[in-house]
């Protein structure tokens, strides 16, 4: 595409407030910014930049009939533009990222924007504490609620298209959405609520099933609390990598990953296989700081640990997920949703601090702040409630308030496609295996679902496919290679027609090993065929169902119902999904 060396519009400083549906512009201000820099973020693949040159402008708007302050952000490159519009998502329980996500895609050429959603209360609240989920009077501030299941998504797009129309003098060729977690699950809202707003959504990881599955993320701290005693953490990498390795050949090889979302389902292990071992057990010390939250102390232990069954009862919880306690008509508890998904990383949601001064160590459970705000704020709507005190019967209970007071807003009903699939439109999304914050045993629920309902999967591929990569974390980073230009990909399609079949992914270990995999196309899955294990030309991506290509050893994929499962680790599919 060509660059827009000459701009035709309207010079950055005079930039007027547009005017949208349903809510009014108060201010907007505008100015030239050059020389911006931005540092590489680790561990979300993103390199740092330097020497942009760009307009910034920030909109602020108030909905009719609300009190609300919504923050809008546009950056408009001055040089180099690229003809296109892109905006950002949020992450956790804000709406948007702001300049960690437009950093990049500016310098890239494109028209970037990011929104706080009103969620900031006018710049005065940080939106992950959840401090704006209730209104001074106890109530659920409806408004910002909205704002953030998907109204603010619009806003941004009008607000956005129409600045760089006055800007460039020329409406953006193209428009997309870019999101990981909150933001892929608001790339969903666009494609449903506003199946005309983008021609192309990159919808990572999304936060779907929301109302259940963010309470989920703070069940491994209910139960690590309610345990005997506080396990140290290292008992986990050590339950990871014995994961890994007994379900690592499943998929036919033997790579350190488990490949594909069937041997994920079919990955039975059992926690007590670890009970006797002895390790050796390596804690660093953190500490809770009043201003910092926690922070790293420098003390380090190392000490001889042997697994117990106690340890164990806590792998086989987590795994698991959570459950009701009362037994339902037939004798069985239910699943409330999907535990840590096999392979994934324990450390985010069953994090374990050593707090030593010296002379009194102990050991303290450091919960998720997202799911913990948002059960306090959100489900319970009560400040004053003691998290740290919570049994397992009032997580059940917390959860069901989830699901009943905040279902008809954040419930998947919302997320239907119907009039994103007529738009013409595309929708892209890759999902880690290991996510270590969001299970994909949701994804594949939910993508099973609009594949029954819009004629099967080579249906669904002409406007929305799902790419799994094995071993990969939330958003970015684990043992297995990442995506490495998925944007790339999405555009590719939208402006060239040109659907992707693979997702190329790649990864550099620490050691120096390069490893590729060209990721398939759900519900295609990787399966070995031969050479080098890492590389991406050695597998193949196949249809056929694992349990047709080799014999037993699959688990009780296809078996009928397994009777219940309670405790058990739950790897059937059919448990994993029909007792929801
Ligand atoms: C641009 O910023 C860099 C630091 O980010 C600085 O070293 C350099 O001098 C700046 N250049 C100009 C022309 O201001
Ligand atoms: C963009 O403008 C806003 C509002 O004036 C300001 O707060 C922000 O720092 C500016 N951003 C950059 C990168 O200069
Ligand atoms: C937001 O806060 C700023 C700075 O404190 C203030 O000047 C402005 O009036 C506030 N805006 C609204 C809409 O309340
Ligand atoms: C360590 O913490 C304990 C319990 O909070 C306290 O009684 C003790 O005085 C502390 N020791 C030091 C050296 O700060």
């Amino acid at each position: 595409m060509e660059s827009a060396q000459v701009n035709l519009g309207t010079p950055c400083s005079q930039l007027v407030a547009p005017s949208l549906h349903g809510a009014e512009v108060l201010q907007i201000s505008a100015a030239e910014v050059h020389n911006y820099s931005f540092p590489p973020v680790r561990g979300f693949n993103m390199p740092g930049v330097s020497d942009v040159a760009f307009c910034n402008v920030t909109a602020s708007l108030r909905h009719t009939g609300a009190d609300d302050t919504v923050y809008v952000y546009v950056w408009l490159p001055l040089k180099d533009w690229n003809g296109r519009y892109q905006a950002t998502g949020g992450g956790g329980l804000a709406a948007g990222m702001g300049p960690l996500l437009m950093s990049g895609q500016v310098a890239d050429g494109y028209a970037v924007s990011s929104t706080d959603g009103g969620l900031t209360k006018n710049q005065t609240v940080d939106p992950q504490s959840g401090l704006w989920a209730l209104r001074d009077d106890g109530s659920l501030d409806e408004a910002l609620s909205l704002n953030l299941a998907w109204r603010s998504i619009h806003d941004m797009a009008v607000v956005s298209k129409d600045v760089v129309r006055q800007f460039y003098g020329t409406e953006p060729k193209y428009s997309y959405w870019n999101g990981c977690s909150q933001g892929g699950r608001q790339g969903y809202a666009a494609a449903a609520k506003y199946p005309h707003d983008f021609d192309g959504i990159l919808a990572v990881a999304p936060a779907i099933d929301f109302v259940d599955m963010v309470p989920s993320d703070y069940y491994p701290p209910v139960v690590l609390r309610n345990a005997e005693e506080v396990p140290p953490e290292c008992i986990f990498p050590e339950y990871q990598a014995a994961i890994i390795e007994a379900c690592d050949t499943l998929d036919g090889v033997a790579d350190g990953l488990i490949s594909s979302h069937e041997s994920l389902e079919a990955c039975s292990f059992d926690p007590d296989t670890l009970v006797g071992k002895t390790i050796t057990c390596g804690e660093d010390c953190l500490d809770r700081d009043p201003f910092l939250g926690w922070v790293h102390v420098p003390c380090r232990k190392t000490s001889e640990l042997t697994i117990t069954p106690a340890h164990a009862d806590i792998v086989r919880k987590i795994l698991a997920g959570p459950h009701t306690t009362a037994a339902d008509g037939d004798g069985n508890s239910r699943r409330l949703w999907y535990g840590l998904a096999p392979g994934a990383d324990f450390d985010v949601l069953a994090r374990v601090a050593l707090i030593d001064n010296g002379t009194h160590p102990r050991r303290e459970v450091v919960p998720f702040a997202v799911a913990e705000n948002w059960l306090k704020y959100f489900a319970l709507q009560d400040p004053s409630y003691d998290m740290a005190a919570m049994t397992h019967e009032d997580y059940v209970a917390a959860h069901e308030l989830s699901v009943a007071r905040l279902g008809p807003l954040w419930g998947n009903q919302n997320l239907d496609l119907a009039a994103f699939r007529q738009s013409g439109n595309k929708l892209l999304t890759w999902f880690g295996l290991a996510d270590q914050y969001i299970t994909p045993f949701g994804m594949i629920r939910y993508r099973e679902g609009v594949e029954e309902k819009f004629g099967g999967p080579d249906a669904v591929d002409e406007w929305y496919r799902l790419f799994f990569a094995p071993g990969v974390g939330h958003c970015a980073g684990g043992v297995g290679p990442n995506p490495v230009n998925p944007l790339g990909a999405l555009v590719s399609w939208v402006e060239q027609g040109k659907a992707p079949d693979v997702l190329a992914a790649a990864k550099t270990t620490e050691d120096g090993v390069h490893i590729t995999r060209d990721l398939c196309r759900f519900p295609k899955k990787l399966v070995y065929a031969k050479g080098d294990v890492n590389e991406a030309s050695s597998f193949i991506c196949s249809e056929e169902e694992e349990g047709e290509e080799k014999e037993g050893g699959k688990g009780g994929e296809k078996e009928e119902e397994g009777g219940g499962d309670g405790d058990s680790d739950g790897t059937h599919r059919k448990e994993r999904h029909e007792e929801l």
